[in-house]
């Protein structure tokens, strides 16, 4: 396969429009990406060889999920050396390789910041585990004594992210904190060591050549330093979106600038109000719309969702960050092909597998892509969904790696369902990935799935991405203007520009307008967009 012949059209925007304000990310999850040396998890050299396959795509940058020393006990997103590259993703050599090679073919490169906890095996932990109560190698981290006779209860009663307490107890009998699994150990930002560390690690990778980063947990940094049990009447989520989280980020913004680099955080919040906030002119460029995300099929609640976010972000002068998945959340192919009001994260468990309508989902995963590329702001797209990989929900149980699943004694399946190695090839022992297998099993569909079953096929759903991009460049990025056309019943229209926008949610046929149809998710015939289509046209 060569993909010489697709254009980049990653040129840059107008002129006063910096490029990450109207941008293309491609996330990149490392492991299930491309395995460059045949082990069966993904690499750096992998990525190196698929970077004609992603200036094929027209996005313009990439976003690498952590490539750090990791014990891996959550993907990576539990570091124990932020800069050094773990072993089995490559060398340092390598991954500044990578980043010079992308920079080349016009790629800029987003990497995975995680301030908020270090792996257990991060030397700091370890010195925290052997100093006294009261030390400094406990300030930087959360230790506290439990409660109830000798402390034998937990200090709050907060429950972890991915199920259990949050925290754990050590041998001389503090307790440490953990939003998430015990070998996360969360950071105590009020510790200034803390702080100088990581303000460090931004400009060692800045250094390197890092465009900038996407930041981990971004709403949990700070915690109510009185430990407030949670449900108190009057106390708010004493671990998530505290003000004083952002003089951290104003500080950090402070260094990216001197290297014109970004920030994107990773914020769960309660509502747009609190999202603005750290889209504020000296905080994050961006942050992930994830409302837009996990929203159902639904067109009402979908322009609910776009009015918030436009009107959220402009008022602090920012735009919208458009988000259909991650490496977080089932696979909308499969969201979609659900019931709208099934939760699909339960229904991997133990859901009825009959209500799935993989037909469906596909449909509304192409319509969706064209809605949220024609949207104004930027767009992050997960790996595999420009091929229309639907999550692998059937994953055994002994294959699982998510915390979530021993964690949550076994009642949430997990994210493991969308990490599944992408594949390339349309035969092989895994399609492609790499040499000999894959650390997770590819469904035997996937082959018709895979880069090669639809590289250069009209109407294959990576085809429709790279000509979604391509439109995007030439028609949307720049100055084309937002403006509603209609909004009524099961459909949203609206015009960007000179282009204008049609989503069907609806079970019928709508009429077109009349002009040049640019594309379209789901073949048009006489002026009709089928149900849960999507067209963009040149009104004439
Ligand atoms: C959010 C990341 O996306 C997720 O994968 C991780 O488990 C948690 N943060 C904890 O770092």
């Amino acid at each position: 396969m060569t993909f010489d012949r697709v254009p980049s059209h990653n040129r840059g925007v107008a002129p006063g429009h910096p490029w990450w304000r109207q941008a293309v990310v491609y996330q990149v999850y490392l492991r299930s990406f491309a395995d460059g040396n045949g082990d069966g998890t993904g690499d750096i050299a992998g990525i190196r060889s698929r970077l004609p396959y992603l200036r094929s795509l027209g996005v313009d940058a990439i976003w690498i999920n952590p490539w750090y020393v990791s014990p891996m006990n959550d993907g990576g997103y539990d570091v124990a050396d932020y800069r050094a590259i773990d072993p089995q993703f490559g060398t340092m050599d390598e991954a500044i390789g990578l980043i010079e090679d992308a920079k080349r073919v016009g790629l800029q490169v987003l990497l995975d910041l995680v301030p908020n906890h270090t792996s257990s095996e991060h030397p700091w932990f370890k010195e925290a585990l052997v100093s006294a109560p009261g030390s400094a190698a406990r300030a930087r981290y959360h230790f506290r004594p439990g409660r109830g006779p000798k402390g034998s209860r937990p200090p709050t009663n907060w429950a972890g992210m991915f199920g259990g307490s949050t925290w754990t107890r050590v041998a001389d009998g503090e307790w440490y904190l953990h939003l998430f699994d015990q070998t996360q150990p969360d950071l105590n930002w009020s510790s200034p060591a803390v702080i100088a560390e990581h303000e460090d690690v931004i400009r060692f990778w800045l250094e390197k050549g890092a465009a900038g980063f996407r930041v981990d947990v971004a709403n949990g940094l700070v915690k109510d330093p009185e430990y407030p049990d949670i449900g108190a009447e009057g106390v708010p989520v004493p671990y998530s979106d505290l003000d004083l989280l952002h003089d951290i980020v104003r500080d950090w913004r402070k260094v990216v600038d001197e290297y014109e680099a970004i920030l994107v955080a990773e914020a769960w919040v309660e509502s747009w109000d609190r999202l603005a906030n750290y889209l504020r002119p000296d905080e994050y460029h961006q942050a992930f719309e994830f409302d837009f995300m996990q929203a159902p099929w639904d067109a009402e609640i979908m322009k609910g969702i776009i009015d918030a976010a436009l009107i959220g972000s402009s008022g602090v002068g920012s735009a919208p960050t458009w988000v259909l998945s991650n490496h977080d959340i089932v696979r909308q192919v499969t969201r979609y092909a659900l019931p709208q009001d099934v939760d699909a994260r339960a229904w991997l468990l133990k859901g009825d597998r009959s209500l799935l309508d993989p037909g469906l989902g596909l449909r509304r995963a192409r319509a969706a892509a064209l809605l949220m590329l024609g949207l104004p702001g930027s767009a992050y797209l997960y790996q595999g969904e420009e091929l229309g990989l639907p999550e692998v929900h059937d994953l055994p149980f002994e294959v699982l790696e998510d915390p979530t699943w021993v964690r949550s004694r076994h009642t949430r399946k997990g994210r493991d369902g969308c990490r599944v190695p992408l594949p390339w090839a349309a035969s092989g022992s895994s399609f492609g990935f790499g040499r000999d297998g894959s650390w997770l099993p590819q469904p035997a569909e996937w082959s018709s799935l895979s880069v090669e079953a639809q590289d250069g096929v009209t109407g294959s759903t990576l085809e429709l991405y790279r000509e979604a991009i391509g439109l995007r460049s030439r028609y949307l990025v720049g100055t084309a203007e937002f403006g509603w056309v209609a909004a009524e019943g099961e459909v949203l229209v609206f015009d960007r520009g000179e282009v204008t926008v049609v989503v069907n949610f609806g079970a019928d046929p709508v009429p077109l307008p009349h002009g040049e149809i640019l594309i379209t998710s789901i073949p048009a015939d006489d002026g009709l967009l089928p149900s849960d289509g999507a067209a963009w046209l040149r009104p004439s």
